[in-house]
């Protein structure tokens, strides 16, 4: 199949915002696990692309004490495809830009230091305004105490402009997550606060809504009259691997589903914005969120991992850190109503699950019945789009088995992102978002407002289930596809599933594949 050459973006549709020309990045919490899997990494993907300000200076900061060559060794532990002597120079002067200094987190000392670095490091690049983006790589426990310090030691004032990058927990219900905005509020403007939620930088969400909006067929049938139900999914193939006492006082609602998930239903749901700038698509999706009635437990089947059927690996209660009996959920489907005139009546629903059969994001959407008449037992469409792995779009349909006959088959439209794309490169969703950032764009970000009503959402059954004993979770093997009341409970929420070997995806062969079935 020919391969399709990247056009870019009509920039009439997606105006450049400038990035600014020299920047100081300070990754607050540089000696810990995020700065070195994901911020660094992704500061390295956009220097060796090119795409950082051509003066760029990267300051860690964080209270381990460490030589420059540790430091370096640390930050550059995750860096990919370094192999060429080409790729290794690129490396080598992106850390010659990156300087570290140790504080503490809860006095003013480190940071009147750090300031004096930046400035420094500002004065010999010529700067004309002292522009700074702080990377809080941190615990939210400690986001206000940094702040309170960042503010008044390393504020650049009117010399220049602040982005302050934070990440997920932001708290574990609405009133731990307002307490934390509160906290923040008289700090930071909310213009200056980027708060990242990963998946709003993968490449498939981003695409969520020019597809929708961009194709007229699609947005013509994107609604209850067409559409029978909507399915998110998130399925990881391994357990908590160590990290269960983390994850313990979390469970897979909190991780993934009040957050990733819920942001990906809501660029599925939300209506047309009036533009692609950030705060008309925020206030679309807040609207959105609100109009969604909150869950509570007749909506959810919870799922916790037992030992593999093979007992080869083992339950989520055998991980040491994990609590004696404990009844985190490691597996969720949760079933959400949306009250508007677009959605009324049509199930969206969350699935998530660790320790399951395979590794895959995917959103399905699920048409409804043609008339029947002419046809007996004819398959619904589904459009699918598949977040990860393997980035693709398919839309699977009825067509006439070719030949001297009348039966129909059932296969795709299918756009494989690897087999289209020539030279195919999709960045890492926190490149994508450090971009943004630093272009100031707070469009695949969340918005404080967007935050209260995720959490108005989730909190009462978080509540519910947290606080009552009698509610345990069904076991499901290690490695199989959940709870065996999911397949029930997708059923109640009218989804179909395609008989047994009726269809793959992808399908390799088409004649080999699948069955034809009679009309
Ligand atoms: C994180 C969760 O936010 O997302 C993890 O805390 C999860 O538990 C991860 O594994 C999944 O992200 P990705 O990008 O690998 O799909």
């Amino acid at each position: 199949m020919p391969r399709q050459r990247v056009a870019s973006l009509s920039q009439s549709q997606h105006p450049a915002i400038d990035i600014q020309d020299e920047v100081v990045i300070v990754v607050l919490g540089a000696s810990g696990d995020l700065a070195k899997k994901k911020t660094y990494p992704a500061l390295f993907g956009l220097f060796r692309n090119e795409l950082l300000p051509k003066n760029i200076k990267i300051v860690g900061y964080a209270r381990t004490k460490m030589s420059d060559e540790d430091y370096k060794k640390r930050i550059s532990a995750y860096f990919k495809h370094v192999d060429s002597d080409e790729d290794k120079a690129i490396k080598q002067k992106f850390l010659d830009n990156c300087s570290y200094i140790s504080g503490q987190y809860d006095t003013d000392d480190g940071y009147i230091e750090l300031n004096k670095h930046i400035r420094k490091l500002e004065d010999s690049m010529g700067v004309a305004n002292r522009d700074r983006l702080f990377y809080l790589a941190l615990p939210p426990s400690v986001f206000a105490v940094v702040s309170a310090h960042l503010r008044r030691n390393v504020y650049p004032n009117d010399e220049g402009t602040v982005r302050v990058i934070i990440e997920k927990p932001f708290g574990h219900d609405l009133e731990s997550s307002q307490e934390l905005q509160m906290q923040l509020e008289p700090i930071w403007e909310e213009s200056e606060i980027f708060r990242i939620d990963h998946y709003l930088g993968k490449e498939m969400v981003k695409n969520i809504l020019i597809l929708r909006f961009g194709n007229l067929f699609f947005s013509s049938s994107w609604n209850n009259r067409t559409i029978s139900n909507v399915q998110i999914s998130f399925k990881e193939p391994f357990g908590t691997q160590g990290r269960g006492g983390y994850f313990d006082s979390i469970g897979i609602i909190r991780d993934v589903m009040q957050n990733h998930l819920l942001q990906v239903l809501s660029l599925i749901a939300m209506e047309r914005p009036v533009s692609f700038d950030a705060e008309d698509i925020r206030d679309e999706k807040v609207k959105l969120l609100k109009a969604i009635e909150p869950l509570t437990l007749d909506d959810v089947v919870l799922g916790q991992y037992v030992k593999s059927e093979d007992g080869k690996e083992p339950a989520y209660t055998d991980d040491e850190t994990v609590p004696k009996g404990s009844r985190a959920v490691t597996f969720a489907a949760l079933g959400l109503q949306i009250h508007n005139e677009r959605w009324e009546g049509v199930p969206f629903i969350l699935r998530a699950g660790k320790a399951l059969d395979e590794a895959k994001v995917e959103i399905r959407i699920q048409f409804k019945d043609v008339a029947k008449g002419i046809f007996k037992n004819i398959p619904r469409n589904e459009l699918v789009i598949r977040v990860q792995p393997e980035e693709a779009i398919y839309l699977k349909l009825n067509t006439k088995y070719p030949g001297l006959t009348t039966r129909t088959v059932i296969t795709d439209l299918d756009l494989t992102y690897h087999s289209r794309y020539e030279n195919l490169k999709i960045p890492e969703a926190y490149e994508a978002l450090i971009l943004d950032a630093l272009k100031g764009d707070h469009s695949n970000f969340v918005r404080n407002d967007e935050l209260d009503v995720s959490w108005q959402l989730f909190s009462p059954l978080l509540h519910r289930i947290d606080d009552d004993p009698t509610i345990i979770p069904e076991p499901y093997p290690y490695g199989s596809r959940g709870p065996k009341s999911v397949s029930k409970f997708l059923a109640d929420r009218g989804y179909v599933r395609d008989k047994e070997g009726l269809y793959q995806w992808p399908i390799t062969k088409p004649d080999a594949a699948q069955d034809v079935t009679e009309t």
